[in-house]
């Protein structure tokens, strides 16, 4: 059966706004980043998926091992709540949650966090300085994995760590081995040139011929440079993990004999975002309904709310995308609205009061700060209603 028919006959009995997760997608999206992965395990990225019942499905799959979380709130949380080995993979400046960390025997033994400069490393120390006895914080070492051209004129990746050669990482790592009260666990260089930018986007071919280039030329540098940095380092002491990529660079990634394991997040709920890769096909598998409430004229229909912008530079990619009934499009005057969004198309003549459309999010776990709740799909029937993060009254950021 086609998708619409099938999510508008599973949740007849729902009145829209909600969302769906179709767990067959979602399943079928695990098995294809498990077999890109190609035998290294996956570290699920938390902050796309915002969902605990959904982190312990995915978890339960062969392929997946440890999460990467978002905040360190957040992986004292998913900690107590009985999840293992946590990367939080971004600083925390966050005090009480850093005290918290080393009062827990247990939950610093689960949890590493990640730090780019000894100025994180005075302020886990403050924070945590009346703590006594002290467990040694796991800590992770991010790596820039970006990529630099024409001596720095040009630049593409995230701006994050300013550490970015083998001398810079292995000082920083000998300055941790120094320290009391820190052990390093890991190291991080996340490619989000590669991994975050779909090589294969709409329109524009001279763009996605500089797209290609760019990352055909950061691959090839960064399996040389994350190499000699991994070295540099296991030269000073032993590493549990050293994790790079994400949902768009997965088999790129795995490659790089220094890798031990992958990033993926994104990949499970297969957001618009993602549709613009030649390396793999996901299945949409998070959607939302929008309530048809109005309609102004032909060919138009008015929905309930939809103005859920996806976080980066702004833009129309960072608009959900309204799915089913395929053929609609907004209007340009007022876009995705914040309470009412007209839609515009064909399609729009066949939609009466009530009916719904379908959405993607453009990108995949902040679609979950808009609903409390994700009712699974299979097949054609509801099986279940699971809390997002902010259904059980958690919003991290
Ligand atoms: C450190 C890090 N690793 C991996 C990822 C990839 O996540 P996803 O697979 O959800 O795109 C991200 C995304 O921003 C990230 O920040």
């Amino acid at each position: 059966m086609d998708a619409r028919p099938r999510y508008d006959r599973a949740t007849e009995t729902l009145d829209p706004p909600f969302a769906i997760l179709d767990l067959d997608a979602l399943r079928a999206n695990a098995a294809d980043l498990v077999r890109r992965a190609g035998g290294k395990p996956i570290r699920v990225a938390t902050k796309s998926i915002r969902c605990r019942p959904v982190l312990e499905r995915i978890m339960a799959m062969d392929g997946f091992r440890g999460l990467m979380a978002f905040t360190l709130p957040e992986a004292l949380w998913l900690a107590r709540s009985g999840f293992t080995d946590i990367l939080v993979a971004y600083p925390t400046a966050d005090r009480a949650a850093l005290a918290e960390l080393a009062g827990d025997a247990r939950l610093a033994r689960e949890i590493t966090v990640t730090v780019d400069s000894v100025e994180h490393l005075d302020y886990v120390d403050d924070a945590v300085a009346d703590v006594h006895p002290r467990p040694e914080i796991r800590i992770c070492l991010d790596i820039d994995a970006g990529f630099v051209a024409f001596g720095g004129k040009f630049r593409a990746g995230a701006l994050r760590s300013s550490v970015r050669e083998p001398e810079q990482a292995a000082d920083l790592a000998a300055e941790i081995a120094k320290r009391p009260g820190f052990r390093l666990a890991g190291l991080m260089a996340y490619e989000a040139q590669i991994a975050g930018v779909g090589d294969d986007p709409p329109g524009n071919p001279a763009m996605t011929h500089a797209i290609r280039l760019m990352q055909q030329r950061s691959a090839r540098e960064l399996v040389t440079r994350r190499g000699r940095v991994v070295n540099a380092v296991r030269r000073l002491c032993d590493l549990d993990f050293v994790n790079g990529g994400g949902t768009g660079s997965v088999e790129r990634t795995v490659r790089e004999k220094a890798v031990t394991e992958v990033a993926a997040g994104s990949g499970f709920f297969h957001p618009r975002l993602f549709d613009f890769y030649r390396s793999f096909t996901g299945r949409p598998a998070a959607l939302f309904a929008l309530p048809v409430v109005r309609r102004p004229g032909p060919g138009t229909v008015t929905v309930l709310g939809g103005g859920y912008l996806a976080s980066g530079a702004p833009g129309p990619s960072r608009l959900p995308q309204p799915y089913l009934p395929p053929g609609l499009r907004y209007t340009p005057d007022e876009g995705a609205g914040e309470v009412q969004t007209p839609l515009l198309g064909e399609a729009a003549e066949d939609l009466r009061v009530g009916d719904r459309v379908w959405f993607r999010h453009a990108k995949a776990g902040e679609m979950c700060e808009r609903f409390a709740a994700l009712h699974l799909i299979e097949g054609d029937e509801l099986v279940g209603t699971v809390p997002t993060y902010r259904g059980e009254g958690r919003t991290f950021l």
